[in-house]
């Protein structure tokens, strides 16, 4: 069993192959927190972590009482204004005014299985028996309003899945001004908090802070989940390492706007709460409505940022991510964008394709510029039909063309955009995002449809549905270049219009389910001027995202390491690009290009046509290896080791091992060579001990606990026959593969 629920001290004990979660209802009948963390055995009572008891300067909730106070309670729900000061997971107003609720334990059921969240991505199980739900009602009399929450244990997977519903079963309109989904209040705060922000071309780069009395936060109000701060977080004890310690993640699964944040009061509770961000929001619920939040999942490890990173990504590979291609490894594709940007036409995509299939490219993508009258970025989107002057024969006579070579065919969209040069535009203004009588500010010449309405949604999903039925098309790109200002629909009333940053969202969901269930077999690549959006939700409908705009090999080694903190390997788009890069003008090898892009959902985005004979003959070579081991690339168990955001941040080190433990590739990557540099040692992860290896292109054999302990030593002479050695040089890498004896 994985949940249990003892009747007599009315305790909920959770439990997972490692971690324990355990509650009770408290005295006051609302819903207590007492234990999150390493997995303890059962036993009937953990009341003693309850602790109640007099203190000077604190309120009492009961007359004549001088022990119980919120304040001093750790909960699983918490409201504000009954003696808890601390920032709430809800809060409700009513229509007298009042935001006070009083939300008891009414009942609460155990199923084995995971109940769908009605238009919401979330994790799912294959067999009802992997999954344990526990859903626990509060009800609050006076409104007559129940609060569900949901918890689904997946014990294997090591995680824990929370959301919540609100239902409204009385008379009064009730409006939700708050509604996280979880809540976890933590016995000390003697925790760092990890979170991964930055900005366009530098996305999820990892920020550590020890965490200090009050709010530290982290959210997005840009209406995506945007590369600024991604829907993540995890507290670490600070003396958590890579392999080892305790670590709790949080992950939203959801695209939009977001609050993320530690509360640390002034008993060093740290009140960790996730959800949708309750600025700018309002959700209006009538009798009868109901209103879910999105889902959070949490993962405790005690192996570690990789145990958390690996348990992220085995969950999210098979039970978030679906469809034909979850399992599958990911063609190895040439996009045509950073070789021509907008300027092509079907003889210039064709030679690139041919030259692509030449090397040995399984899938030709062509991305922005094929549509309307697009010559640059401020006509056309919106008008998904073809630009005749550039590809006479239509998209279906490209990619038929493409497809004749035994090459896939994938295409570019902005779904969720138009310009005002366009012709949806001029059918449709009021279908923008928008405020009446104010200015509507605009991000490179675009502005964002109003997918709150479903006339506009079933209008882009025509047009789309209609390229990919009439044309050959295995693999969307689907892209989003702006953040949402003046938020603001015309077909709501004034009392929803706090609700069009969700209900956007929710379109695009609905947009996103519709496109993959009639096209079961494409490919989804998420986009977002890059990694925007980058997030799980995300993930539910398309395996991958191109992971960041910004292609420089060393500029992605910190792009990649963040992003593995909670996302595989499989749904990195990872690409090598010409040089010097466009990005930041750097210099870097082919072979360190491709050392990089490896790991991912590997691919070119150059002008295949203009490299030179030599640098052919090695893509054809990279290329090679890649399908010889890219099941191992990206469903390979993921291990960082060393971090370019350590203190010099020269050196970066990661590895895949299969499952097996049969077969290792780890890459070295080093920024700036050092003159004269001392002893230098790799220290593997995750190889079977007891076992032997061989380093390809390696003398010798090495045990698998001698390449753990002892590592790889990496200045010895022996390992300067191998082709990849070369210290001498800038931006320089290494690839080791390593094969079971
Ligand atoms: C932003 C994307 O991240 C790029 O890869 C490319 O598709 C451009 N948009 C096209 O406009």
């Amino acid at each position: 069993m994985t949940i249990i629920y003892n009747d007599q001290t009315r305790e909920f004990h959770l439990q997972t192959n490692n971690a324990s979660y355990i509650m009770t209802i408290l005295e006051n009948e609302q819903l207590g927190h007492l234990y999150y963390g390493k997995k303890v055995r059962h036993k009937d009572s953990f009341q003693h972590l309850l602790v109640t008891g007099h203190r000077s300067n604190i309120t009492y909730l009961k007359e004549g009482d001088m022990n119980f106070s919120l304040e001093q309670t750790k909960q699983e729900y918490p409201s504000y204004g009954t003696t808890d000061f601390r920032e709430p997971a809800f809060q409700i107003l009513q229509e007298n005014g009042s935001r006070i609720t009083d939300f008891k334990y009414k009942n609460h059921r155990i199923f084995k299985g995971k109940p769908k969240l009605e238009g919401l991505p979330a994790t799912y199980t294959e067999q009802d028996d992997e999954v344990e739900t526990i859903e626990i009602t509060l009800y609050d009399e006076l409104i007559q309003a129940e609060i569900i929450l949901l918890y689904s244990v997946f014990k294997e997977h090591d995680a824990i899945t929370r959301s919540v519903q609100f239902v409204n079963h009385g008379e009064e309109n009730l409006n939700l001004l708050r509604a996280m989904s979880a809540n976890v209040d933590f016995f000390d705060s003697n925790y760092e908090m990890v979170q991964l922000s930055g900005a366009w071309v530098k996305e999820r780069h990892v920020k550590t802070r020890k965490l200090e009395t009050g709010i530290q936060q982290i959210s997005s109000t840009r209406g995506t989940s945007s590369s600024q701060h991604n829907p993540f977080l995890a507290l670490k004890r600070p003396e958590t390492t890579e392999s080892q310690g305790e670590v709790y993640g949080f992950s939203f699964v959801y695209s939009g706007n977001f609050l993320a944040q530690v509360e640390v009061d002034y008993l060093d509770v740290s009140r960790v709460s996730m959800g949708l961000h309750p600025f700018d929001f309002n959700w209006l619920l009538e009798k009868g409505e109901s209103f879910q939040t999105p889902e959070v999942v949490m993962v405790y490890s005690n192996e570690g940022l990789n145990g958390m990173s690996q348990t992220y990504h085995k969950l999210y590979q098979s039970r978030l991510a679906r469809g034909t291609w979850r399992d599958q490894v990911r063609p190895v594709l040439t996009n045509n964008w950073e070789g021509t940007y907008f300027d092509f036409n079907e003889e210039k995509i064709l030679n690139m394709a041919k030259q692509s299939k030449e090397l040995g490219v399984e899938l030709f993508v062509l991305d922005d510029g094929w549509f309307g009258k697009r010559d640059d970025d401020t006509t056309s989107l919106g008008d998904w039909f073809v630009d005749y002057n550039k590809l006479p024969n239509g998209i279906t006579g490209l990619a038929e063309k493409i497809t004749a070579l035994d090459m896939d065919f994938g295409l570019w969209f902005e779904p969720e955009m138009v310009c005002k040069v366009s012709e949806l535009y001029e059918a449709h203004p009021d279908w923008i995002i928008h405020v009446p009588n104010r200015n509507r500010s605009h991000g490179r010449n675009q502005y964002v449809l109003d997918f709150s309405r479903k006339e506009v949604v079933d209008a882009i999903f025509d047009m789309m549905a209609k390229l990919l039925h009439d044309a050959p098309i295995s693999y969307v790109k689907w892209d989003m270049n702006r953040y949402i200002t003046e938020i603001g629909s015309a077909a709501l009333p004034a009392e929803r219009q706090r609700e069009v940053a969700h209900r956007y969202i929710l379109g695009v969901y609905d947009l996103y389910e519709r496109l993959t269930s009639v096209f079961p077999d494409v490919l989804f690549e998420s986009c977002a001027s890059g990694g925007c959006r980058f997030d799980p939700g995300m993930l539910y409908y398309a395996p991958q995202a191109w992971t960041s705009d910004d292609t420089d090999a060393m500029e992605r080694l910190k792009i990649q390491y963040g992003t593995s903190f909670v996302y595989p390997v499989s749904s990195m788009g990872a690409h090598v690009s010409a040089v010097p890069n466009h990005q930041v003008g750097r210099v870097t090898s082919l072979e360190t290009r491709a050392n990089v892009a490896y790991f991912g959902a590997f691919g070119y985005e150059l002008d295949v046509t203009k490299m030179s004979e030599t640098e052919k003959a090695e893509m054809i070579d990279q290329i090679t290896f890649f399908k010889q081991h890219r099941e191992l690339f990206q469903f390979g168990t993921f291990y960082r080791i060393n971090s370019p955001f350590s203190e010099d941040g020269n050196r970066t080190t990661w590895m895949v091992v299969s499952k097996d433990q049969s077969k290792a590739i780890v890459a070295d990557y080093q920024v700036l060579a050092k003159p004269n540099p001392g002893f230098s040692r790799l220290l593997l992860k995750g190889l079977d001990e007891a076992s032997s290896y061989e380093i390809e292109g390696y003398p010798g054999i090495y045990h698998g606990d001698e390449l753990m302990e002892i590592g790889i030593q990496l200045d010895h002479e022996r390992f300067k026959a191998h082709a990849n050695f070369d210290i001498v040089e800038d931006f320089n890498s290494k690839i080791f593969v390593l094969n079971k004896q």
